[in-house]
Formats: structure tokens, C-alpha cells, sequence
């Protein structure tokens, strides 16, 4: 069986490096899957991209898309084209596409216009906020896959809920932690770390990159002026993602509280989280990797799609409200927060399990 893997943007490339390890695992034991590897370019930068293709040891991609940025339409638009040509000439049996991405449904749009089967790992996760360019990816690319991945039962229950045959769909755990727990032996420490004089827990880490925080440069401002207030002289690494650099740019901001330093790449960046005394984030995967690192986390969105992180995790929803962003973070300085729990099936092995099952398909396609 043919597969294309497809990537496109950041938080997918942690997602498809433990599967393709995986698949060549399962090759070398007689399966008959194969796979094209397809980049689709929507994030372009060394640090957006390409480090984490090094670091964790993908594969040069077969394809490249070279899509690169645009508005939500540009961008689904010229995947699409571009996708389409390249699943033409080689005809796969099945594309994976992983998370959340632009590049993820419009890969699974092209996909089943050409009635080429889906399937979708980390599928059924769901904020419920329309407004997020996210939600609309996942509900497109939910209603026209095959078969579903899932991290959590709550992500089955959500596809079980809205009609598809529970046969179609597998909780498998979470293949962010296969990558995550891969890694831990391997973490480099920043360059800045030492010059900077930072150590375990004395310093926070800040990601903001949601165009509901960054677009808006008030917003933005006041959140970080709020983060400086009660931190006092706690450092707080701020790892600049592109669309919040060019805001913060455009209007000269500047302060002494924050080390902005650019994107970091995937070994740096869970170094410094794993060693820091609390995040602040508006990201879904770092929540993910904080419940399992047992970090305290503070999300700046009113909703999340990965319930599990604050039911079982670190992590607690702070929304637009800036007093409560204000307590929470005097209560992490304080040592006053709760301990995670590993939700189930976030064991390292749900690569393994995925490949399994896709090799199981395989078999009933061939006889
Ligand atoms: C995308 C994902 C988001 C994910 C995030 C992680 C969608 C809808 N959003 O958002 O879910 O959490 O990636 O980073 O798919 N840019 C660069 N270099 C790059 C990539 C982007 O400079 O390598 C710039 C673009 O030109 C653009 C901005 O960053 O100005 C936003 O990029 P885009 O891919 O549109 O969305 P993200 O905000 O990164």
C-alpha cells in the first residue's frame, strides 16, 4: 500500500517523524506499506521547518509543494492545486495527514475530490470556536476522512457523536509524546541560557502566536505588559514566532523582562520549557507537552480543543481575563499549582500502534 505522509507547518513535522520511524520499522519486517513523504512548504523558515526535519531525523520530503504563505484562502488554494497535480502522478492509496493545519485539510480536500482515501491522526479534537482558522480545518477535514485517529476518548466521542461508524475510528494516544519521550535523552541547552544566566526553574517561558493575542498590537501589549508586572525580575524566554515578531516590530516595542529570542528549534525549545518554572502559551501542542512534563501551564484562550490537559494536566484556561492571569502566575511563583496526570495511551507507542493498523488495512486491500 502506497502512502503519501504529508507535512506542511511546524507542529506537524513532531507528529510525522515518530511514524515514519514507525513505518520503516515495519517495512523492515516484511509489510508491504511505502511511503512518499510530501512537504507542503506552508512553513518555509530554518527555524519553522527545516531544524526540526534535522533534529528529529525526517527524511528529506519526496515532494515539495514550496506553497508557502498567504491569506487562509491563498494558502488552502495553492496547496490544493499543487497537491492535487503530485496525487495525479503517483496515485497513492492513502494520504495521512496530521493535526490542525491549513496544509492539513486542504491536502485531505484535494485527496477525496480524487476519491483517494483519508485518514486523519489526531482527529475528533474540537474548541468549539468557529473563529479559529484551526476549528474550521478540523471539521473540514473530520467530515470527508476515512479513518480517525484519536488521541483521548472525548476526541472518539466528539466523531461517534457527529455519525461516523465507530468501526472507522482508532484512539491510539498521541503522536507528539512518541516524539516527546523519543527526545528527552537528546535536549541541547539554548545558546543564550548561560549567558543569560538562567537555571532550573527561575525564569518562565512565553509563546504567543494566535492572530486573536498578536494581530491586535494593544492586545498584544497588554498582555505582556501584565506578564512583566508580576513576574518582577523573573526572566521569561520569549520565543518570537514570525507573525508576532512583525507586529512587535512594526511598533518598536521593547522591554527588560522578556529574552526574545527567535523561534527555537524542537531539542532547545523542550529543554528550556522542561526546566522552567511555568509556561504561558496560546499554543494546543505545548499544552500537550507540559501536562506530560508535569509543568505548569497557563493557556491565553478562552477554549481549547485538548480538554484532557486541564482536566488531567497542568494546564488552566486563562482566556482575555488579565486578573486571573495575574493570580495564577503569583500562584506558580508561589509553588501552588497542581500536578498533572499522563492521560491514557500517551505512552511513546502510538506510532506503533498506528502502523499496525494501517498495515492491517494494507492486508485486506491486497486479498
Ligand atoms: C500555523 C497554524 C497553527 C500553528 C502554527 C505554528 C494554520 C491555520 N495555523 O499558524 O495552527 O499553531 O502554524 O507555528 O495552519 N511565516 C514565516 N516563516 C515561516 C512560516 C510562516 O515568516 O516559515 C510567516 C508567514 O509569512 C505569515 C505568518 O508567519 O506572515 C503566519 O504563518 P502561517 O503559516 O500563515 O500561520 P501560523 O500563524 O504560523
Amino acid at each position: 500500500m502506497k502512502l503519501f505522509i504529508v507535512a506542511g507547518a511546524r507542529p506537524n513535522f513532531m507528529k510525522i517523524a515518530p511514524l515514519i520511524k514507525a513505518v520503516d520499522e515495519i517495512r523492515s519486517q516484511g509489510s508491504s506499506l511505502e511511503y512518499i513523504l510530501v512537504h507542503t512548504g506552508q512553513h518555509y523558515d530554518y527555524n519553522m521547518s527545516g531544524s526540526f526535519f534535522e533534529q528529529l531525523g525526517i527524511p528529506k520530503p519526496d515532494i515539495h509543494l514550496n506553497s508557502g504563505s498567504g491569506t487562509q484562502a491563498e494558502q488552502t488554494a495553492s496547496i490544493m492545486v499543487a497537491f492535487e497535480k503530485v496525487l495525479i502522478v503517483h496515485k497513492p492509496d492513502l494520504v495521512i495527514v496530521v493535526g490542525d493545519v491549513t496544509s492539513t485539510m486542504a491536502c485531505s480536500i484535494s485527496a477525496k475530490k480524487l476519491n483517494i482515501e483519508v485518514a486523519h491522526i489526531e482527529a475528533g479534537i474540537r474548541s468549539y470556536d468557529n473563529s479559529m482558522p484551526e476549528e474550521i480545518n478540523r471539521l473540514v477535514t473530520d467530515s470527508i476522512s476515512d479513518y480517525f485517529f484519536t488521541t483521548t476518548q472525548w476526541a472518539t466521542d466528539n466523531l461517534v457523536n457527529s455519525g461516523i461508524a465507530t468501526e472507522r475510528i482508532f484512539l491510539v494516544g498521541n503522536t507528539m509524546i512518541d516524539t516527546l519521550l523519543a527526545n528527552l535523552k537528546k535536549l541541547t541547552k539554548p545558546d543564550f541560557y548561560d549567558e543569560q544566566g538562567l537555571s532550573q526553574k527561575t525564569y518562565f517561558t512565553l509563546t504567543l502566536h494566535r492572530p486573536s493575542n498578536v494581530d491586535n498590537y494593544s492586545k498584544l501589549k497588554n498582555i505582556l505588559n501584565v506578564i512583566s508586572e508580576q513576574v518582577h525580575d523573573i526572566p521569561v524566554v520569549f520565543p518570537v514566532h514570525p507573525r508576532t515578531r512583525k507586529i512587535l516590530d512594526d511598533n518598536g516595542f521593547s522591554s527588560n523582562s522578556f529574552i526574545l529570542v527567535e523561534p527555537m528549534g524542537y531539542h532547545d525549545f523542550i529543554f528550556t520549557i522542561k526546566n522552567c518554572k511555568g509556561i504561558i502559551t496560546d499554543s494546543g501542542g505545548i499544552t500537550e507537552e507540559a501536562t506530560v512534563l508535569d509543568i505548569p501551564c497557563l493557556t491565553l484562550r478562552n477554549t481549547t480543543e485538548r480538554p484532557e490537559t486541564v482536566e488531567y494536566g497542568t494546564n488552566v484556561l486563562i482566556g482575555d481575563d488579565m486578573n486571573k492571569l495575574s493570580t495564577a502566575i503569583r500562584k506558580i511563583i508561589n509553588n501552588d499549582w497542581k500536578t498533572g496526570k499522563v492521560p491514557p495511551l500517551w505512552d511513546g507507542k502510538t506510532s506503533q500502534r498506528i502502523t499496525e493498523i494501517l498495515n492491517h488495512l494494507a492486508e485486506k486491500i491486497e486479498h
